[in-house]
């Protein structure tokens, strides 16, 4: 087993991953860093890899809460995060 300690963006292989089991809080990101997250997901998968991941309920809201007033909630929980208008 290999650990890689790096950012999945900047994650260096050419390995492809059958199955990838992603923990990554996703609901803590932007908009744009989840595109990226998962576009990369995408190229580290062969044609019929397997991606599931899961994320902890509430997180964003905590964020935001803990952050407040230089950061709001301002989208549905079910999406990702997106910059008040
Ligand atoms: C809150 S922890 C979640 C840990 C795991 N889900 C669990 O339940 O134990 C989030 C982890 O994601 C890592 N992380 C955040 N952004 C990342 C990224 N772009 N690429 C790889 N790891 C990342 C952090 O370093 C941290 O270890």
């Amino acid at each position: 087993m290999t650990v890689h300690q790096v950012l999945l963006e900047e994650l260096d292989t050419d390995e492809r991953y059958d199955v990838i089991v992603s923990g990554l809080p996703l609901t803590n990101f932007s908009h744009v860093q989840v595109e990226r997250i998962m576009a990369r997901y995408r190229e580290l998968l062969p044609p019929r890899g397997s991606l599931t991941y899961f994320a902890y309920i509430g997180t964003r809201m905590v964020v935001a809460a803990a952050s407040w007033p230089s950061r709001s909630f301002c989208s549905e929980p079910s999406s990702p995060p997106s910059p008040c208008s």
